[in-house]
């Protein structure tokens, strides 16, 4: 037992606490939106989701067992407390998923480990096989740094840099809180290679191929794989850079699984490309924070902004829910980016980024929601939520 006041331990992009009753509430926060936004189905099926604790594919699995009564296996890589030290808040998240679960009857299992290794392959397959028989879905949402290959040995780390030019522009120093000029050298043909080892579609491959060896994907499966594209300002260093490299090769493997999936089980493997979020993976790209405090202010001022939780709810209700065939633009890509990248928005950002400076940021870009949004990805700064309570922070997986 630990039971302690905890507050927020932030220096930059990173967090090294979280808050266990912030984390539940932002995961009860999260079931209400879905079901208050479609008429919750009991389907029954099955789901595995691999990278499930926290952004994208926490909101799926958070969307497919409220919106769709789904049994769910997640995949995650999290720190479990230790002592006065807090888990890390996917940990958190996903206690709370367990106990949501539980009440409603749903089947729910965890599997805390490295999604890129072969043990943590073969426990899921075991798992699938023992608890669930097949799955009917698999949501790819792995954001990782590193990548130890599992048949090489080798450990791949991933760079968020440009290719074949150094990328210079504005982003936020989010310790100093300023506007200040990026220089980022280009990369390497090392450090392409390695990020598309750790981000591109390789592993997704192994996955698929030890899923269909052991039987556990049912005929017609669907498989989701996210991605991300952005406006033209941040091409230089996504689209155009090591991430969007990886990308494209996650796309090229996805069409290939995609082939595989048709003629063996009659299933289809689709990529879907999200809106820019704040989550623990984008605030570690340069550029991203300053992009999305701009770009929020501009789609809240419309009333189009989109959470994770809001995405993948309208992935589900308009394209890979029950009954729902999904739209794919010409490059057979499912697209939920479709309002961030809307022209007017597109300009608007633009227009923005080349005004912005440390003295105007308040009033060009919601730096402050940014924040907040952050802190709220750790469970802090949630409403309702006391902080000034004891909590006990040493929780237990089921
Ligand atoms: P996130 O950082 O919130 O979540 C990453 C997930 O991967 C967590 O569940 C984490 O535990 C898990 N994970 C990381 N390394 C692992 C490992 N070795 N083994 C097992 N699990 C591991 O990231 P986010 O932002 O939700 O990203 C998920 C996907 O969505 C990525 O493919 C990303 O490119 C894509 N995406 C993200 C956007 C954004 O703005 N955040 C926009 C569009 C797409």
């Amino acid at each position: 037992m630990a039971k302690q006041v905890v507050q927020p331990k932030i220096r930059g992009f990173i967090c090294t606490n979280a808050h266990p009753t912030g984390c539940a509430q932002n995961v009860r926060n999260q079931i209400d939106y879905v079901q208050q936004t479609i008429v919750p189905q009991k389907t029954g099926l099955n789901v595995l989701i691999i990278g499930a604790s926290t952004g994208y594919g926490l909101a799926s699995r958070i969307a497919l067992a409220a919106g769709y009564g789904m049994n769910t296996v997640g995949v995650f890589f999290e720190k479990p407390p230790d002592n006065w030290r807090t888990a890390t808040a996917g940990y958190y998240n996903t206690v709370a998923f367990h106990q949501y679960a539980e009440r409603e009857g749903l089947k729910a299992f965890s599997i805390n480990g490295d999604a890129f290794s072969e043990e943590i392959k073969s426990q899921t397959i075991d798992l699938i096989q023992k608890e669930l028989g097949q799955v009917d879905l698999v949501i790819y949402s792995l954001a990782a740094p590193r990548r130890i290959h599992p048949h090489t040995g080798v450990d791949h780390r991933a760079v968020l840099k440009p290719i074949g030019c150094p990328y210079v522009d504005k982003t936020i120093d989010l310790v100093e809180e300023q506007i200040v000029e990026v220089v980022i050298d280009p990369a390497i043909e090392q450090e392409i290679t390695d990020t598309v080892a750790v981000m591109g579609g390789e592993d997704l491959t192994f996955w698929v191929d030890q899923l269909l060896e052991n039987r556990c994907l049912k005929t017609g499966i669907q498989l989701v794989a996210y991605s991300y594209i952005g406006p033209e300002i941040t091409y230089p260093v996504y689209t155009h850079g090591t991430i969007g490299r990886a990308k494209e090769d996650l796309k090229q493997k996805v069409d290939q699984v995609d082939q595989k999936l048709w003629q063996q089980i009659g299933g289809h493997a689709y990529v879907a490309v999200n809106k820019a979020v704040i989550t623990q993976a984008s605030a570690a790209i340069p550029v991203i924070p300053l992009y999305i405090s701009i770009l929020y202010k501009i789609m809240d001022a419309k009333g189009i902004n989109e959470n994770p939780i809001a995405q993948i709810t309208r992935l589900l209700s308009d394209h890979i829910g029950l009954g729902q065939q999904p739209t794919l633009d010409d490059q057979r890509l499912i697209r939920l980016d479709d309002r961030e990248l809307r022209l007017e928005i597109s300009q608007e950002v633009e227009r923005i980024w080349l005004e912005i400076t440390t003295d105007n940021l308040p009033c060009l870009a919601d730096y402050n929601r940014y924040k907040r949004g952050f802190r709220n990805l750790f469970g802090f700064e949630i409403d309702g939520v006391d902080y000034g309570q004891l909590v006990e922070t040493e929780l237990l997986l089921p």
